[in-house]
């Protein structure tokens, strides 16, 4: 089975039928995928926090200039992402096969509206989680709580129970791991990339070996890693060149 993908989408970065990288607009992208192909979309989009943080005096604006907006893919005014997302839930509702899932993560003072946008847009909601980050940078220790965590919220398309492997066991809505080592950024830096061993349990869980998964907001590709480690079909948009070139030197590494 190929991963599907019309062949007219810019394919420079193809791997094989099972790992198709695009590096391009998601937004236009996810149009040209065909309805109902795809088992999982698992993504981690901008938070929209360059412009949020930019209005605000405080010691953390120079940082999440640096980290987001300065990256360039987080200063869009917040209508215009709104307006993105919408289009990114629509156009993953009407990919997913009855019964995928949506795994997006979000910054938390973001939950509510994008639960509200994902239901408009015909997904199920059923969970709000956490990822806290054991050794956060402790910027401003002293003058307030130092963030660690971000959420992120998981719904169901057409059904209300999607694929969940927890293989009998009871597993909590708080994911923890240390912040993404050094040894996974050998390829190149991304300021915002997720560490491995996160996306492998999500993968895990939501998906079965064979499955499609579809991450548009690719970044430097770890959703994809965690795809070919456990040998699912993958398709990964990212809008930056760079990122692109990192992500398929990651997969391509893996065995
Ligand atoms: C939060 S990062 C993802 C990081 C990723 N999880 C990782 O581990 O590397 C979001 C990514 O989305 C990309 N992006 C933003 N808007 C996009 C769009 N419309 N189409 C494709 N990529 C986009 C950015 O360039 C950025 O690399």
């Amino acid at each position: 089975m190929t991963v599907q993908v019309p062949k007219s989408i810019n394919n420079e970065f193809n791997q094989d039928n099972y790992c198709n990288l695009i590096n391009g607009d998601c937004i236009d992208i996810l149009k040209k995928i065909n309805d109902k192909s795809v088992h999982l979309v698992l993504t981690d989009p901008p938070y929209n926090l360059g412009q949020f943080m930019h209005k605000r005096n405080t010691n953390l604006k120079k940082m999440r200039e640096n980290q987001f907006a300065y990256a360039g893919w987080d200063n869009l005014p917040y209508d215009e992402w709104f307006k993105d997302m919408d289009i990114f839930f629509s156009e993953s509702s009407r990919i997913l096969v009855k019964g995928g899932s949506l795994l997006v993560f979000m910054s938390i003072i973001k939950v509510e509206s994008i639960i509200a946008l994902a239901e408009k847009n015909g997904f199920y909601y059923k969970t709000t989680g956490i990822w806290h980050k054991t050794n956060p940078m402790p910027r401003n220790m002293n003058l307030h709580f130092v963030n660690s965590t971000e959420a992120w919220i998981y719904f169901t398309k057409g059904t209300n129970t999607g694929t969940f492997n927890n293989e009998g066991k009871l597993v909590h809505d708080f994911f923890e791991t240390s912040l993404t080592t050094q040894g996974e950024k050998k390829h190149g830096k991304h300021p915002t990339q997720k560490p491995i061993k996160l996306m492998d349990r999500l993968v895990g869980l939501l998906s079965n070996e064979g499955d499609i998964i579809v991450d548009p907001f690719m970044g430097s590709g770890t959703t994809g890693v965690s795809c070919k480690k456990l040998n699912r079909k993958f398709i990964g948009v990212e809008q930056n060149k760079e990122y692109v070139k990192i992500a398929r030197q990651r997969i391509e590494e893996v065995s």
